[in-house]
């Protein structure tokens, strides 16, 4: 018996890294899940591969009009809607001083807006299913602990870990079923971090250094796999987190308590 037996899941970004690696195991574990991601031809691939419990749906999440018809497809499909996880999101670097209002935007845009919408569409959804909803949002150890090399996305980050909060608290206020948590990856092997592996060496930086340079932010002294985010992500979707909510999960290798 899977964890997520007669639950309905989409999963924002799933066509690679943390979302792909969620979306196969609440799948493995009995869900029905949408592939949303902007890139159709990878999430149309990942959907064909997990079979007929999988659904690939083409998401820009900043476009608020495509998420409605993202939660209308998923929910077409296989009738409801339980859990949603927001993960589709950018980094980028840039200090205070060379960040762009456009980098700063378009950062705001993907990472933050998008779970403003994801958060509202899916409610609506979760409310007309009447069953128990869970919202997860995949945040960053960069919302809690500060970068400065990364200004916007961890201001963003530290955003949606409010928005989660303000998400519960009304959830609960309203007795809807529905709970709403984040999960706070440290640095993880997707292709997200080897984009900055490769930006390190195009700076002049050996990869096994920049490899080790992250490593070291984190007290295990390793970044983690997108298997072990998703495996958090499971819990907060599952029965097994029932009285959980408005919390940030890190799942970063004790880097919030690294000396
Ligand atoms: N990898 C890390 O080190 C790390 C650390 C902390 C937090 N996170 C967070 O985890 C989440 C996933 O990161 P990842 O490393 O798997 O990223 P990734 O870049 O490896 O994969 C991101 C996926 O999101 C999709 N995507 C990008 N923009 C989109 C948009 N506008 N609409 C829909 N889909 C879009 C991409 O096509 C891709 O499939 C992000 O929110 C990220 O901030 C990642």
């Amino acid at each position: 018996m899977g964890k997520l037996d007669g639950k309905v899941a989409l999963v924002t970004g799933a066509a690679a890294g943390i979302g792909l690696s969620t979306a196969k195991l609440f799948a493995s574990e009995g869900a029905k899940v949408t592939i949303a991601d902007i890139d159709e031809t990878k999430a149309k691939a990942e959907a064909e591969a997990l079979g007929s419990n999988a659904k690939a749906v083409v998401l820009n999440v900043t476009d608020e009009n495509a998420w409605k018809d993202a939660v209308a497809a998923s929910t077409d499909t296989f009738g409801k809607l339980n859990i949603l996880v927001n993960n589709a999101g950018i980094s980028e670097p840039g200090t205070i001083e060379d960040t762009s209002t456009e980098l700063w935007r378009r950062i705001m845009s993907i990472n933050l807006d998008s779970v403003f919408f994801g958060c509202r569409e899916a409610m609506a959804a979760m409310k007309a299913a009447g069953e128990p909803g869970s919202i997860i949002n995949i945040c960053s150890m960069a919302g809690i602990r500060p970068a400065s090399f990364i200004t916007a996305y961890a201001a963003s980050k530290a955003a949606v870990s409010m928005l989660t909060k303000c998400v519960a608290l009304h959830c609960a206020n309203m007795g809807y079923p529905i709970r709403c948590n984040s999960v706070l990856p440290g640095a993880t092997e997707t292709p997200m971090f080897e984009r900055y592996l490769d930006a390190s060496v195009a700076s002049g930086i050996a990869r096994e250094d920049a490899y080790d340079m992250f490593a070291q932010n984190h007290a295990m002294k390793r970044p983690g796999k997108p298997e072990e985010v998703a495996h958090a992500a499971l819990f907060l979707a599952s029965d097994d987190s029932s009285f959980t909510t408005g919390v940030d999960l890190p799942v970063e290798g004790g880097g919030l308590i690294r000396e």
